[in-house]
């Protein structure tokens, strides 16, 4: 008998490259979308299965995690051997704007799945994974981060995921269900959504290198972070739910870079030649010609910053022989290259 993975959040970067791994691993992969106006399947249309084949691989099905009645019900129809919840308002600053519904989504979703594994009496069989984020560390800037660090959220993104990193440990030591937390730092590909940093940059340094865009407009350019690859941590994201048993882990590089230099990163790829100049808000950078095509706008600053993040990852290291294959060269490469093939600029 195959495997029966679950996984809320498949539409999204990490859902569509954990969709890819489990399949190649012979599982069946059921995979959760949510309603919407326009299509948001993009990231997974290569791996759709026609629900007229028989004993398909890939099946999705309609539910949102802010409806506990779509997820009971499929997690009793599907009983699946391993759930991924991976399903959130992800993004850091919408959450300033959203915080309602960044809670309902972001925190109560994780007990709802939780809660929908007991109903249905499969505490013994169905293991669980939440997702959860560096963010928690927030406020703390004591690097490197790891297992043991004080969580200081510093944004309603933070404090939902903070609420879903303990209930999961709560119903683990509760109920004994194998409901174990990813403390998972950046993680960035050419999949990844247009308005986190990493993308915004490729994407209009690539316009603007092709003369289709003039200025790229950032917040914080001191902000430090531990980018991998998203493709190196959803393996972790598996192997975690593979351990004799159900436990917490950091999952990161241990390398990090600033948003500036990440700019200078992309920029030295595509051949262009930057100079900084200017402090804070007017710092800016200058082509070749003269032109300023990199600049600050407060709109991207956010209430509370968070600037430091760095992971010690070594207890997934040593238990789960994980670690990142990616540097941040060749994910900065990866993710010009498919710029560039998307695109007929
Ligand atoms: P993402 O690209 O934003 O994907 C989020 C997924 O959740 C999408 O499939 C989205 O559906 C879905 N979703 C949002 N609200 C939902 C709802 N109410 N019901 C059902 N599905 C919903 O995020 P990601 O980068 O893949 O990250 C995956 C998870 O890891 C998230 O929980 C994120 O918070 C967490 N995380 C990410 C990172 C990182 O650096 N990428 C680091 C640590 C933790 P739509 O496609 O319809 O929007
Ligand atoms: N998005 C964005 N846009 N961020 C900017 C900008 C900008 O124009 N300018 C500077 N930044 C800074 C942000 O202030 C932040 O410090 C850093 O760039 C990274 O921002 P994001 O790419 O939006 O990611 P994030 O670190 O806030 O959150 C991501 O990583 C978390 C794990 O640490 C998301 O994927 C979260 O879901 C994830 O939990």
């Amino acid at each position: 008998m195959k495997k029966k993975a679950l996984i809320f959040g498949v539409t999204g970067q990490d859902g569509s490259y954990l969709a890819e791994l489990l399949i190649k691993k012979r599982y069946v992969v059921h995979g959760v979308k949510r309603r919407s106006s326009s299509i948001n399947t993009g990231r997974i249309d290569h791996i759709y299965q026609d629900p007229h084949i028989k004993n398909r691989n890939f099946i999705l099905h309609y539910g949102d995690i802010t409806d506990s009645l779509s997820v009971t019900r499929l997690i009793n129809q599907i009983k699946p051997d391993e759930i991924y919840n991976l399903a959130a308002q992800s993004h850091v600053q919408v959450s300033f704007e959203s915080p309602e519904y960044t809670a309902n989504a972001d925190a109560l979703g994780a007990l709802r799945i939780l809660e929908a594994i007991r109903f249905n009496n499969l505490e013994k069989k169905t293991k669980f994974y939440q997702a959860g984020t560096s963010e928690l560390y927030g406020l703390n800037e004591k690097t490197p981060q790891n297992e043991n660090s004080h969580f200081h959220p510093a944004s309603p993104y933070g404090v939902a995921k903070l609420y879903a990193h303990w209930i999961t440990i709560n119903y683990r030591e509760a109920y004994k269900i194998f409901a174990s937390n990813g403390i998972l730092f950046n993680h960035e590909s050419p999949r990844r959504g247009e308005t986190f940093v990493t993308q915004k940059i490729v994407q209009a340094m690539c316009k603007i290198k092709m003369k289709k865009q003039k200025i790229l407009y950032l917040g914080n350019l001191y902000s430090k972070r531990d980018w991998g690859h998203a493709k190196d941590f959803v393996k972790a994201m598996w192997l975690i739910l593979q351990q004799k048993k159900p436990n917490d882990f950091v999952i990161s590089t241990g390398k990090q870079t600033t948003v500036k230099n990440f700019v200078n990163l992309v920029a030295s790829h595509l051949k262009m030649k930057l100079k900084w100049k200017g402090k804070g808000i007017k710092e800016k950078a200058i082509d070749e010609n003269g032109k300023v095509i990199v600049a600050c706008d407060k709109a991207y600053y956010r209430p509370l910053e968070v600037n430091s993040l760095l992971g010690d990852s070594k207890k997934a290291r040593r238990a789960l022989g994980w670690k990142p294959q990616v540097k941040i060269n060749e994910l900065v490469s990866d993710m010009v290259n498919m710029e560039f093939k998307r695109n007929s600029y």
